[in-house]
C-alpha cells in the first residue's frame, strides 16, 4: 500500500495556518465524557488518527457519537454501558485504552478489560503509577494473558473510596486516570505530585463543567470531590501546543516567516524562551503568534526536557533538527523518556553531527542517571542535510524528519506516515499552504485521515 510523503526541501515556509485542536486534550475529554450519561459537545475537534481511534473505543463500550468533521464538532453521549470490554484490536493503538479504567470503574460492577497500552515507540512506557493510583482508590487490577496478548482486568466490586495518592513522578496519564476514577470515588481524593500540563488543566475545566468540584494547589496537589450530579457540557478544545511548536520550528529552520492563528502564548512559555535563545523571532499578536527567522541561528544551548512548566519532551526532536542548523555545540538532556533519541541515527545519515551519551549532560541528574540509557546528546552545527528515504518510528520523530526533509535540497521520501496522521491534522495541506514542495503518494483518498485503519499502530 502506498503511504508516503515526497518532500523537496530548500524553500522557506511562509504564510498563515490555523492551529488545530489539541490531540492530547480532546482524546482525554472524550474518555472523560464516559463518566456521565449526559451529552457532551466538543468544538474545534481535529480530524486525526488518535481521535478516530478514541471515538471507536467509546462506541465499542456504548457511546453514541456524531462527528461533523467539516464543522469540527463531536457530540457524544453514553446513556449506559454496552460492555466494559475493550477488544484486543486496540492493543498498542495509543495511550487511551488504559484511561478507560479510570472512567468506567465507577460506572459498572463488571470487569473492565483493556488491552495493554501503546503509543509511540519511545521507551518502556510502564503503567505502574496508573495501577498504584487505582489501587489506592479501591480497585483491583490484574494483568492477564488473553488470546496470547496482555490485558488488564480491573474492578471495584466494593466501590471506590477517596484516597491520598502520592506519585513518585508526575505522570500525565496516571494523573488523568487517578482524576477520572476519583470523580466517582466516595468522599474526596488528594493527588500529590500530580502532573499539571495544560492538557490536565483542560481536563479540569471540562470536569468542572461536568459537575465535579476539583482544584489544584500551587505545589501540584490536586483535590477532587466525588460528583453527585452531572450536567451537559459544551467545550472548545484548546489549540495543540505541540503542533504550534512544530510548525514554528519548521518555519525558523527554513528561514521562513509564518503566522499561526489560534496559537496560545500561555502554553508555550518555555518553548518561546528557547526559540528566542537560538535566535528565532516571534510576535504575539491578536488572534495568534507570528514566528520568523531573523539571522544566523545560535547554538551553545543547554536544553533539558521536563514536566510542565519545563520544556516539553514532544518539542525535543524537532528542536534537535533546529540545532543542526545553529552555529556551535548544544547539549540536550532528555529527562522524561529514557529512549527518545533513536531518531537521531537517520539525522546523522542525512549529515547531522550528533553524539549520544548515557550520562546526564548539563544540569541536574535525572531518573535515568546510571541506568545506561542514551538520554543526553551533543549536536554540532550548522550542517547541511541531504535528502533520504526515511521510515518514521514515532509521531514527533516523524515531524523532525519532515523538518529535515524540508531543509534538504533534493527529494526525500518518507514512509510509515500513519504516525503523522495520528497527531497532525492536514499536514500536507498546511505545509503546502506555507509553500513547501510536498505531496502524498497514492490516491487522493489516501491523504484523508478518515480512511486510516484504527489498527495500524
Ligand atoms: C503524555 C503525552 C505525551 C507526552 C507525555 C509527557 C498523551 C496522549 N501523551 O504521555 O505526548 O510526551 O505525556 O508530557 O497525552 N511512567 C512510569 N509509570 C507510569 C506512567 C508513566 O514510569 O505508570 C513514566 C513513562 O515511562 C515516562 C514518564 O513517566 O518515562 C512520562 O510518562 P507520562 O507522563 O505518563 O506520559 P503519557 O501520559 O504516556
Amino acid at each position: 500500500m502506498f503511504d508516503a510523503l515526497k518532500i523537496r526541501g530548500g524553500k522557506p515556509l511562509q504564510g498563515t495556518i490555523r492551529a488545530s485542536g489539541a490531540k492530547n486534550g480532546v482524546t482525554k475529554l472524550l474518555v472523560a465524557s464516559l463518566l456521565s450519561n449526559k451529552k457532551c459537545t466538543f468544538h474545534n475537534v481535529p480530524n486525526i488518527g488518535d481521535v478516530e481511534i478514541t471515538v471507536n473505543l467509546c462506541r465499542e463500550i456504548g457511546a453514541t457519537v456524531q462527528w461533523d468533521k467539516k464543522e469540527k464538532i463531536i457530540e457524544i453521549i453514553t446513556p449506559e454501558l454496552k460492555t466494559s470490554y475493550v477488544p484486543q484490536k486496540y492493543s498498542g493503538s495509543n495511550r487511551i485504552p488504559i484511561l478507560m479504567i479510570g472512567a468506567l470503574l465507577g460506572r459498572t460492577d463488571e470487569d473492565i478489560i483493556v488491552p495493554t497500552a501503546g503509543g509511540d515507540l519511545i521507551g518502556a512506557r510502564p503503567v505502574d503509577l496508573h495501577i498504584q493510583a487505582l489501587h489506592a482508590l479501591g480497585a483491583t487490577i490484574e494483568y492477564r494473558e488473553m488470546k496470547k496478548e496482555g490485558a488488564y482486568f480491573a474492578q471495584a466490586h466494593r466501590g471506590l473510596n477517596g484516597a491520598l495518592i502520592h506519585f513518585s513522578y508526575p505522570s500525565v496519564g496516571a494523573t488523568e486516570n487517578a482524576i477520572l476514577a476519583a470523580v466517582r470515588a466516595k468522599g474526596s481524593t488528594c493527588i500529590r505530585n500530580g502532573a499539571t500540563e495544560p492538557e490536565i488543566m483542560e481536563l479540569v475545566l471540562f470536569l468542572q463543567k461536568l459537575g465535579v468540584n476539583i482544584m489544584i494547589d500551587v505545589d501540584r496537589t490536586i483535590h477532587i470531590q466525588q460528583a453527585s450530579q452531572f450536567y451537559e457540557v459544551e467545550h472548545t478544545i484548546m489549540p495543540d501546543r505541540n503542533e504550534v511548536a512544530s510548525y514554528a520550528m519548521a518555519a525558523l529552520s527554513t528561514k521562513g516567516r509564518i503566522f499561526i492563528e489560534g496559537a496560545d502564548h500561555a502554553h508555550l512559555i518555555s518553548f518561546l524562551n528557547k526559540f528566542r535563545t537560538i535566535g528565532g523571532g516571534f510576535q504575539v499578536q491578536k488572534g495568534g503568534i507570528e514566528f520568523f527567522h531573523r539571522g544566523e541561528l545560535r547554538g551553545g544551548l543547554h536544553l533539558e526536557t521536563d514536566v510542565h512548566p519545563g520544556f516539553m519532551t514532544d518539542w525535543q526532536q524537532p528542536f534537535v533538527v533546529l540545532l543542526t542548523q545553529a552555529q556551535g555545540t548544544s547539549v540536550v538532556h532528555e529527562t522524561v523518556y529514557e529512549n527518545r533519541f533513536g531518531y537521531t541515527q537517520v539525522l546523522k545519515e542525512m549529515g547531522a553531527d550528533i553524539e549520544l551519551f548515557t550520562g546526564c549532560l548539563g544540569g541536574k541528574k535525572c531518573r535515568f542517571a546510571d541506568k545506561n540509557h542514551a538520554h543526553s546528546l551533543a549536536v554540532r552545527g550548522p550542517t547541511p542535510l541531504q535528502a533520504k528515504e526515511i521510515w518514521i518510528p514515532d509521531l514527533r520523530a516523524g515531524f523532525a524528519y519532515v523538518m529535515a526533509a524540508l531543509l534538504a535540497p533534493d527529494t526525500s521520501r518518507i514512509t510509515n506516515v500513519h504516525f503523522l496522521d495520528r497527531g497532525y491534522e492536514e499536514l500536507v495541506e498546511k505545509l503546502g499552504t506555507l509553500g513547501a514542495d510536498i505531496a502524498r503518494e497514492g490516491s487522493p483518498k489516501m491523504a484523508r485521515i478518515s480512511n486510516c485503519s484504527v489498527t495500524t499502530e
